[in-house]
């Protein structure tokens, strides 16, 4: 009853963090090139995971979500850590143009986390549910706001959902990262404050490991600073910042 379950086998955060908390159990990967996992599952097995198995996950198929869940309990015997780290940044200027891509990111990016979220909610007698949500859902900008809405809800789910959990051996870690320099953001330029997901990982790491009950956690912590400021900056101003 202690495997680790992660959604969006292929994430760089999510395999830094798989790799900090997978020795001694059980690991399932579940992404949609649930082929191609050889690498992440072999750095498991150096890490410590007593095994590795994968399945194949589309997080749009929101009609897959409780089975796929299901399915990794019986494989590995009961799921006791998830981490949702399956998302897109998705295309601002296209999604301004194309409703089809604006809708694609509200669905990977929201619905499809509700979707899980409630999933794992309902079916995790205890243990920790890791929820990305991101400083661009903090305050929507104009260079990407589309994205940045999908956080905004997203985060706004998980403070309820945090709640509702409160007194049980269920917990919801709600990450909100900045800048992470990896495959999401390649080709960016790194915005002031930018962390690695290794530095992700070893703050969600240890908030697992040390913290107790549900936390909302600023990556790096510094953020929480930067984002008070952030609420206070004018609109003609705000509209002009950069994504
Ligand atoms: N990177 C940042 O700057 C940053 C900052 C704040 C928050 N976050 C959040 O942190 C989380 C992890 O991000 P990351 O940096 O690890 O990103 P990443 O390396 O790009 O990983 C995201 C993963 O999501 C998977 N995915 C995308 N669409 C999917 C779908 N329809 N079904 C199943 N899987 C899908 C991708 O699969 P494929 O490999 O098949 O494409 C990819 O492996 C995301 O929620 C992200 O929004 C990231």
């Amino acid at each position: 009853m202690n495997a680790l379950l992660l959604l969006g086998g292929h994430s760089d955060i999510g395999g830094e963090l798989a790799a900090r908390l997978c020795s001694g159990r059980p690991v399932v990967l579940a992404a949609r090139r649930a082929d191609s996992l050889a690498d992440v599952a072999a750095r498991l097995r150096a890490a410590g995971a007593t095994a590795v198995h994968t399945l194949a996950f589309e997080a749009a198929d929101l009609a897959s979500h409780r089975e796929l869940v299901e399915r990794a309990q019986e494989l590995a015997g009961g799921v006791s850590t998830a981490v949702l780290a399956f998302g897109i940044l998705g295309d601002q200027a296209r999604a301004e143009k194309d409703e089809a891509h604006a809708a694609e990111i509200a669905t990977i990016d929201y619905t499809s986390q509700v979707s899980m979220l409630t999933v794992l909610a309902d079916t995790m007698p205890h243990g920790e549910i890791v929820a990305f949500s991101s400083i661009a859902g903090w305050r929507a900008r104009r260079a990407n706001y589309v994205y940045g809405s999908t956080k905004a809800g997203l985060d706004a789910f998980c403070q309820g959902l945090a709640d509702r959990l409160h007194g049980t051996p269920l917990r919801l870690i709600t990450a909100r990262p900045g800048f992470v320099i990896g495959s999401m953001t390649q080709g960016m330029k790194p915005a002031p404050m930018s962390v690695t997901p290794a530095q992700v990982a070893d703050a969600v790491a240890a908030e697992i490991r040390t913290g107790k009950g549900s936390a909302t956690l600023w990556i790096p912590r510094r953020l929480r600073l930067l984002a008070w400021v952030m609420k206070l900056v004018p609109r003609p101003v705000w509209r002009r910042m950069p994504r």
